[in-house]
């Protein structure tokens, strides 16, 4: 199945609410692993089924000493935990400074995180740059997303790190912004600022902004989630993700088979998404498939 990596430029836009409510909608058997290193959130505000306090020693750390004798399903659910509700989560490191004892552990977990047989993943990385210790797990996601707010700084903040992500990122790129649903001017002027981008953001969505939804996801939550306007988009965003990622893009391979004949199928010498607006995979992609 498939790794889909959220994570944000700068600031608290909500990767972490984002990625509780994806996963609780996820059309398809999925895993929440928590890889921001800067510390669990869920530990803190979600509790296990019943009520009861979510198990804080069985996670990535615990992971990172059973992963000597290799990866697999059943060293990353023997890892996991189930939260109230029925969602599949691998909690995050306690605190930064374990970060440190996971050694070489994130590529191998990125690899097999997406390469899952039994669930999809949705990993929350927090917040990230070019030398932050969870890259591997970003890099080997099929769908990145970045997760912003619809104000300036935001903005101005995801623009500079999609310009350097995408020099270590080969996944598809989607953008999505927590914004009040009134608002769809200021995220129009997301988009714009987007389009004028050199790096193609194919994937965008629109992700409510709504404390009254987002407070189920903090612990605090009262009366009808599934009435809230968080949950309502959240509904189609899991929807169309899990759909992208649903094949290894067996079928866009063939579209572009039809579309361009042998040969034509081009990109910059660079490497770096060069094939188009609508090229989808990367280059090496398109070159182990030809
Ligand atoms: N869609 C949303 N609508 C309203 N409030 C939100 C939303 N997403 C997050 N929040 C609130 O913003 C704060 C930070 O959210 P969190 O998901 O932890 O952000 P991040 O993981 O980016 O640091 C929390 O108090 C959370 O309830
Ligand atoms: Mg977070």
């Amino acid at each position: 199945m498939a790794l889909v990596a959220l994570a944000s430029a700068k600031g608290s836009p909500g990767v972490t609410t984002a990625s509780l409510v994806l996963g609780a909608l996820w059309p398809r058997q999925v895993l929440l692993a928590e890889c921001d290193p800067s510390g669990s959130d869920v530990a803190i505000r979600m509790t296990a089924p019943g009520g009861q306090p979510l198990n804080s020693d069985r996670g990535l750390v615990s992971l990172a000493a059973a992963s000597r004798k290799g990866l697999g399903d059943e060293v990353i659910l023997a890892h996991s935990q189930q939260l109230d509700g029925g969602l599949d989560v691998m909690l995050g490191v306690r605190a930064p400074e374990q970060v440190g004892g996971m050694g070489g552990l994130w590529s191998p977990l990125g690899l097999t995180f997406n390469q899952m047989q039994s669930a999809d993943v949705l990993a929350d990385c927090g917040r990230i740059g070019a030398s932050s210790p969870q890259l591997p797990v970003i890099q080997a996601a099929r769908l990145v997303v970045l997760v912003c707010t619809a104000t300036g700084s935001s903005v101005a903040h995801l623009r500079e790190r999609l310009s350097t992500l995408i020099h270590h990122v080969d996944a598809r790129l989607g953008v999505m912004v927590v914004a009040d649903p009134k608002r769809r001017d200021g995220v129009k002027q997301v988009w714009s600022v987007l389009d004028a981008m050199s790096v193609q953001i194919q994937h965008r969505w629109h992700l409510a902004y709504d404390p009254v939804g987002a407070a189920f996801f903090d612990g605090r939550g009262h009366g009808r989630l599934d009435r809230t306007a968080l949950i309502r988009t959240a509904g189609d965003i899991a929807g169309e993700m899990a759909a992208l990622v649903a094949s290894p893009m067996q079928h866009e391979f063939d579209m572009a088979q039809a579309a361009f004949p042998e040969g034509q199928i081009g990109y910059s010498p660079d490497g770096q998404m060069g094939y188009g607006s609508e090229g989808p995979g990367s280059p090496s992609e398109w070159e182990g498939r030809r």
